[in-house]
C-alpha cells in the first residue's frame, strides 16, 4: 500500500483539523489520573505532533511509524524534541527496555491479526503494570467488536470511556494483559 505521506504533508489533518486537535485532548485528558507514566510509546505516530502531546504524560515517549516519511517529517519538526521518533512496523518491535503505556490511537482496526498485534504488546508493555490504551472512532472498527476480539486475544479492560469530537463518536479503553 502506498504511504499517504508521500502524497501530502500531514494526510490525517493532524496539524490543521480541530476535531483531531479535540480528539488528542479528550485522550490526553482520559490518561491523566494514571499519569505520569515513565515510559510511554505511541504507535502509527505518523508526523509526531499526537505524540508531542502525549508526552507530556510520560518521563520519556517514544514514537514509531512505518512510514519514513512521516518520521522524518517528526524528526525536522518543533516538537522533535518531545518523543524519540523510530521507523518501524510494531507488530515486529522488540525495544531494549519495556513500555508502562502503549497508546494505539485512531488505528487500532488497521491490526488486523488481533493475536499477532497482541503479541506484540506482550513484548514492548512492562509485565508488571504495563497498560494498553485504545482508542477509535466506532465507525470505522466496527464498534465494539474490535474491544471483543482483543478481550478473546488475552486482553482486559480495566476502564472505558466514550466521547464525541468532530461529529464522530469515540471508544476509548485503557487495557491489560490477562
Ligand atoms: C491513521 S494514521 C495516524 C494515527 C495516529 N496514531 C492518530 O492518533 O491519529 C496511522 C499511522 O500508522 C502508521 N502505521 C500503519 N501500520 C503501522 C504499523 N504496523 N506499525 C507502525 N505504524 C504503522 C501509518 O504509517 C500512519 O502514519
Amino acid at each position: 500500500m502506498k504511504d499517504p505521506h508521500e502524497t501530502k504533508q500531514d494526510p490525517f489533518g493532524h496539524r490543521t483539523n480541530p476535531a483531531h486537535a479535540e480528539r488528542t485532548k479528550r485522550i490526553v485528558e482520559f490518561l491523566e489520573d494514571d499519569a505520569p507514566f515513565r515510559r510511554l510509546l505511541d504507535v502509527g505516530c505518523s508526523e509526531g505532533l499526537v505524540t508531542a502531546h502525549l508526552a507530556q504524560l510520560a518521563a520519556h515517549t517514544t514514537g514509531i511509524d512505518t512510514s519514513e516519511v512521516a518520521i522524518g517529517r517528526a524528526n525536522g519538526s518543533k516538537w522533535k524534541d518531545e518523543a524519540d521518533f523510530v521507523v518501524g512496523d510494531f507488530v515486529e518491535y522488540e525495544p531494549v527496555r519495556k513500555f508502562d503505556l502503549v497508546v494505539v490511537a485512531g488505528m487500532p482496526h488497521l491490526f488486523d491479526d488481533v493475536p499477532k498485534f497482541v503479541d506484540a504488546v506482550g513484548r514492548c508493555m512492562k509485565k508488571r503494570g504495563g497498560r494498553l490504551l485504545v482508542s477509535h472512532v466506532k465507525s470505522t472498527s466496527g464498534g465494539d467488536g474490535y474491544l471483543s476480539r482483543l478481550e478473546a486475544a488475552g486482553m482486559k479492560a480495566v476502564r472505558s470511556g466514550e466521547f464525541r469530537a468532530g461529529g464522530s463518536e469515540h471508544s476509548i479503553h485503557l487495557m491489560r494483559l490477562v
